[in-house]
């Protein structure tokens, strides 16, 4: 984790949740440890976003939403507006998740799209970067890498952003990248936000859990992480985030 920078510690619930998990999850959330050195941040799906706002913002997370639309309104059905995700309190905004682009077909240019009009309503954007196996057997993740952060090509350089590298073998699988891996591929999407101009905390996802966080955590130009399925208990997730405090502070 480097000097300065705040970690984030965010949860994407991807599509899981009903009202009453998330009244079970705040119920057994407790306060950020440790707010100095850790922020935390969670992407319930839409349908509890506004119900869920007051009560995480008073545990001091900040929320975020999973996918937006960069259209500002009218006739788009099943679409959700940033203004709307302004509006139900979100901050953060995912976009580019693997699964977005794979199962749904997102392509980098509507990820350019949807980077504008975040920015333009004032999100936050966590874009997602990550090669699948078959790229890193072939020795492409840095190119696919590149070229997935060149959405980011004459972005305005004073617009907020958060990176989150996430290997598409490591999501859901149990498996994750080792430290050696995370630290090289860190250091390029580093250097290569460097080149774009918009050299931004780079967090790491992908099968994170409560035994492996304190390890993938104190990895250099690590600077927080995107946890899936271990973000959906409000107990691992707290653990991450002690992990976190421990090597942050
Ligand atoms: P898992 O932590 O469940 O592997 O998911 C990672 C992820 O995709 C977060 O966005």
């Amino acid at each position: 984790m480097s000097g300065s920078t705040r970690c984030l510690i965010a949860g994407n619930w991807k599509m899981n949740g009903l009202v009453q998990d998330s009244k079970d999850f705040i119920a057994q959330l407790r306060e950020n440890p440790a707010a100095e050195h850790v922020e935390i941040a969670l992407m319930p799906p839409f349908t509890l976003l506004h119900s869920m706002s007051k009560a995480l913002s008073q545990k001091g997370v900040v929320l975020g939403a999973q996918n937006v639309y960069y259209e500002d309104k009218g006739a788009f059905t099943g679409s959700i507006c940033p203004m709307m995700l302004r509006d139900a309190g979100c901050h953060y905004v995912i976009l580019g998740h693997s699964e977005r682009r794979s199962i749904i077909g997102e392509s980098n240019a509507q990820i350019r799209s949807k980077l504008n009009a975040s920015w333009l309503h004032g999100l936050e954007p966590i874009l997602c970067i990550g090669e699948t196996l078959e790229q890193r057997e072939q020795g492409v993740t840095n190119h696919l890498l590149a070229e997935q952060l060149a959405v980011l090509k004459g972005a305005p350089k004073d617009k907020p952003l958060t990176v989150a590298y996430e290997p598409v073998w490591a999501i859901g699988t149990g498996k994750t990248a080792t430290p050696e891996m995370v630290v090289e591929t860190h250091a390029f999407v580093h250097e290569e936000l460097q080149r774009l101009g918009k050299d931004c905390r780079v967090l790491y996802g992908g099968s994170v859990n409560p035994g492996n966080a304190k390890e993938l955590m104190a990895c250099k130009g690590v600077e927080g992480a995107l946890v899936g399925g271990a973000s959906l208990k409000a107990d691992s997730f707290m653990q991450i985030v002690e992990a976190a405090a421990s090597v942050a502070s």
